[in-house]
């Protein structure tokens, strides 16, 4: 069911010094910083030939990531994004499966204007589980 691996999303407490270890320490391509009001991050991405991953920084109060970053204060891993051709019908599934979509388990608009849910940690050994449709 799942396709690509989208992104990995990477919450960090220092944007400008996550930025620099990707782009002078491992030698990638990073964007400039992306202010994202309605998601409450900014972001910078960081592409790599085969997927991308996505330095996250809260934005304003009630930043989604605040929590994760008061619990892992040096930053961490915060979710992985898997792609899907067709994320109502992958939804149906994985509830049928016993999986827990978050939030109303309706598909919300997510940072690349497509159609995103998000699974419980707890049913994926721990990781927070974005589902893109492609
Ligand atoms: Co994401």
């Amino acid at each position: 069911m799942i396709g690509k691996l989208n992104h990995v999303a990477i919450a960090v407490p220092d944007l400008e010094a996550a930025t620099k270890t990707y782009r002078d320490v491992l030698g990638a391509k990073v964007s400039a910083p992306k202010p994202q009001p309605a998601h409450g991050v900014t972001v910078v991405f960081v592409q790599l030939d085969n997927t991308k991953v996505e330095l996250l920084h809260p934005l304003g109060e009630g930043s989604p990531i605040k929590g994760f970053l008061d619990k892992n204060p040096g930053g961490g891993v915060h979710h992985v994004c898997f792609e899907v051709a067709d994320i109502l019908a992958a939804r149906d599934k994985l509830k049928a499966g016993g999986a827990r979509v978050l939030g109303d388990g309706e598909p919300k608009i997510g940072a690349h204007d497509k159609p995103v849910l998000f699974l419980h940690p707890k049913d994926f050994n721990g990781t927070l589980v974005e589902l893109e449709q492609a």
